[in-house]
């Protein structure tokens, strides 16, 4: 009987991996979590601090209570809406492992596109190309590029300190800080000198009218910081301001990207001065969405 006590009490404190993800995922889904296997197999990851390879060859190896725990208070927190990756303190974003924190936007799939199309300017470009990122938040954008092109340097601004912070995190983690400073400010405000120095500027400015923002996924909407997302009553009010301000820093024949929303094209086509640019065309995503303006320096 004793023994059987304490069987019972074993098989009650022990579960194995593969069963405490099965449990997670279940949890998951009945709070309407999509993909919640996915999810619960990434928390795990995160508890345990191993990656998925090992949680699929050592799917029947028990796992601590300590760790049991983290994961039941981990699933608490995705249920009720927080995202995956302020959990998990990281997302994936052009090969690279990002930390990322309730300061920052989490990186997207579709920002991607920037950093592919500004590859492209640059590689063509000048020897030692000069980038400056407006609203870095993570860094994602100019750690990548940066990482990418060796000759490449960087100036990345953003109004948080916080998210400045993570940048610089993120520069030192992927070994490119010395090719890179950043400025807590609004816009490119700290910037006044008004001389041509970039051959590059890229933006993914919060482009969110404020009249949308209660219709955003709650994970958004709830979680990420609404000075990533929200920029006044169109949405438009940091587009406007980058495309009146940055043709003073941008060198004649440099280039100028910016992440766009979804039905923003026609606004955004209509506020460019094309005295100062020429209008290169709008790249499109992988759903087919008009996403990044591409707008060449005039030499007048
Ligand atoms: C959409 S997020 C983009 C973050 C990051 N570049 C990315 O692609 O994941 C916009 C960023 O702009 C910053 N931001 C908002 N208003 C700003 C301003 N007036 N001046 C500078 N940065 C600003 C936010 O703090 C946020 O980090």
């Amino acid at each position: 009987m004793f023994s059987m006590v304490n069987q019972v009490s074993l098989n009650m404190m022990s579960v194995s991996i593969a069963e405490a993800i099965r449990e997670a995922a279940r949890t998951l889904r009945q709070a309407g979590v999509p993909d919640a296997r996915r999810e619960a197999g990434s928390l795990l990851q995160h508890v345990i601090d191993c990656d998925r390879t090992f949680v699929i060859t050592h799917a029947e190896d028990l796992i601590t209570l300590e760790a049991q725990q983290s994961l039941r208070d981990c699933v608490a927190r995705r249920a009720e809406g927080e995202p995956l990756q302020y959990i998990t303190g990281r997302q994936a974003f052009f090969g690279l492992d990002f930390e990322v924190t309730k300061s920052v936007l989490i990186p997207r799939p579709e920002s991607e596109l920037l950093v592919e199309t500004a590859l492209h300017l640059v590689d063509k470009g000048r020897a030692a190309p000069s980038i400056c990122d407006v609203g870095t938040g993570s860094g994602c954008i100019a750690v990548a590029l940066l990482h990418e092109n060796q000759r490449v340097s960087a100036v990345g601004i953003d109004l948080s300190i916080e998210a400045i912070q993570v940048a610089r995190r993120n520069a030192l983690r992927h070994c490119v800080s010395a090719r890179i400073s950043f400025v807590v400010a609004d816009c490119l405000s700290a910037l006044g000198a008004g001389k041509p120095v970039f051959d590059l500027m890229v933006s993914n400015p919060p482009y969110v009218a404020v009249s949308a923002l209660n219709g955003l996924q709650r994970e958004v909407r709830d979680h990420e910081p609404r000075l990533a997302l929200s920029a006044g009553i169109d949405g438009l009010t940091i587009i406007r301001r980058l495309l009146l301000d940055s043709g003073v820093l941008v060198k004649a024949g440099g280039h100028l990207l910016i992440e766009i929303g979804f039905d923003q094209r026609a606004a955004v086509e209509r506020l460019i001065d094309r005295t100062t640019w020429k209008f290169l065309g709008i790249h499109k995503d992988l759903q087919g969405i008009p996403r990044v303006v591409a707008l060449q320096k005039t030499c007048s």
